[in-house]
């Protein structure tokens, strides 16, 4: 079992306001680009790494590959105006087809289980998606108001990575770009062309980091890792 994987790096991460690429922003004094990159590359199965960068940070982001000896990192690309483009202008450049994984690189606490449960499943299935059961009650709520309380056992949050047959995630970004669709995840493009796509439970400290207070849960995970008050 080996994938690849494509990391979409390229946004601005105006939400964590750090005024620069939140993927610069240390945890532990490491770049959270690196924490992330680090568990493609200390896993054998992973095959290689295509990143999705923006022309801005492509000297800093090489620089660190060089210092923090990431090595499996095979194709730069440069991304787009959404998500969706720099992901789909990484999956232009790959020209096997076995397994393809689409991770935010803004999600450094994936763990390597986890990401192996996945890629089982896409090669039995074609796709699957990690997630979460939503822990919060969720209601629909139209101009302030609450409409209806919605039934939770069957909804959950769902992470990255995602993954599928690479011939599939073709398929579905080809149709997307067709339809002039935008999606907020890699499903949801599969979605579309009626395949379906299996969900595996993850864990809830698969955060993205996203808003600055992202960063206090980071350290609280780190922390948790390191024993300190497990
Ligand atoms: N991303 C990307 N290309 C874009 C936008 C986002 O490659 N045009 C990447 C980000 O670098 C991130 C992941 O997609 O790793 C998830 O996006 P998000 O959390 O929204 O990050 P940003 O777009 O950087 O943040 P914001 O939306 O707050 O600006
Ligand atoms: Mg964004």
């Amino acid at each position: 079992m080996t994938y690849q994987v494509i990391l979409p790096a390229a946004g601005q991460g105006k939400r964590m306001g750090a005024g620069r690429n939140k993927l610069l922003l240390e945890l532990n004094g490491i770049p959270v680009l690196i924490h992330t990159l680090k568990v493609f590359e200390e896993d054998e199965a992973c095959s290689g790494i295509i990143l999705a960068i923006h022309p801005q940070d492509e000297s800093e982001f090489k620089a660190l590959l060089k210092k923090y000896h990431v090595t499996k990192v095979i194709n730069f690309v440069p991304g787009g105006e959404e998500r969706q483009h720099s992901i789909y202008n990484a999956l232009k450049t790959v020209n096997t087809n076995g397994i393809i994984l689409v991770h935010d690189a803004a999600r450094p606490f994936i763990q390597k289980r986890h990401i192996h449960r996945l890629t089982e499943k896409a090669e039995a299935t074609g796709a699957a998606i990690i997630g979460v059961p939503a822990k919060d009650t969720m209601k629909q709520v139209q101009d302030g108001v609450v409409m209806a309380t919605v039934e939770r056992s069957s909804l959950w949050a769902v992470q990255t990575p995602q993954a599928f047959r690479i011939p599939l995630l073709r398929e579905a970004y080809e149709k997307a770009e067709r339809d002039q669709f935008l999606g907020t995840d890699d499903s949801s493009l599969v979605e579309r062309l009626n395949h379906p796509v299996a969900i595996v439970e993850g864990d809830y400290d698969n955060i993205k980091l996203t808003t600055p207070e992202d960063l206090y849960f980071a350290e609280a995970i780190i922390k948790k890792r390191e024993g300190e008050f497990c």
